[in-house]
């Protein structure tokens, strides 16, 4: 941002976000990753960018380009990421989780290739860290925003997960929905806060969707006079 634009009702704040889907290593050439596009994320990082914040992006693996502009950081792996969140959390203003984050990883990393050996082979996982739920137990006046990806009973699912994690909206996905989920580029989405359900979208661009989320975050930031 030059200053020279006219205020957004993000201007002055720093907004984190995490998109793209992580990627766990088994050994040199293989590796555990998800159908993340990454589209989302980026349609974030660009909508925050043009209500006026101070962006950074952390992206894990996507074959989009970064968005042009905006400070971006490449990360791998869900620990990766998770520390490139924590090196900036405590002076943001808002942090979107929009990455679709490994639940387990490869209990040991080999150092070389491994090799071909009986008919059954068991590769044994170990949990991530939750991110966002460690960034909920650590926050201080940060909003929070998450994601939900669910198939089956949205509602319920997504505001459990965002009483676990402490956020102040979820943003709730149907991945069984036309026109919403990975890889589209469109989604519809229900956003939630503790209350209940706070918006409803119909099926509309990433961008579109990435506006009406953070323009709703802007309303609600903390020591906003309304
Ligand atoms: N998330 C995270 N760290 C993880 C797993 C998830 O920060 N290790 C974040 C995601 O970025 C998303 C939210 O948590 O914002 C919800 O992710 P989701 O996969 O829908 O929920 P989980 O809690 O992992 O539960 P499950 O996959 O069993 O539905
Ligand atoms: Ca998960």
């Amino acid at each position: 941002s030059t200053g020279s634009e006219s205020l957004g009702p993000l201007q002055g704040k720093k907004v984190v976000v995490t998109a793209g889907g992580t990627v766990e290593r088994i050994d040199p050439v293989r590796y555990i990753t998800n159908d993340s596009s990454g589209k989302m994320g980026f349609a974030i990082a660009k909508a925050a960018q043009i209500l006026g914040a101070d962006v950074h992006l952390i992206a894990a693996h996507t074959d989009e380009a970064p968005p042009e502009g905006i400070s971006t950081e490449k990360v791998e792996s869900a620990q990766d990421m998770y520390e490139a969140v924590l090196r900036v959390f405590e002076n943001s203003d808002i942090v979107v989780k929009a990455a679709a984050v490994a639940d387990y990883r490869p209990a040991e990393v080999a150092a070389s290739k491994i090799k071909k050996r009986g008919e059954t082979m068991t590769l044994e996982l170990v949990k991530t860290t939750d991110i966002l739920e460690s960034l909920g137990r650590r926050k201080i006046s940060q909003f929070l925003i998450g994601f939900a990806a669910e198939t089956d009973s949205v509602e319920q699912f997504a505001q459990e997960k965002l009483k676990r994690k402490n956020c102040d909206l979820i943003v709730a996905n149907d991945v069984t929905q036309e026109g919403a989920g990975f890889g589209t580029d469109t989604n519809s989405v229900h956003i939630f806060d503790a209350e209940g359900l706070v918006l409803q979208l119909p099926v509309m661009s990433k961008e579109e969707v990435a506006l009406r989320l953070l323009t709703l975050a802007a309303e609600r930031l903390p020591g906003r006079l309304s």
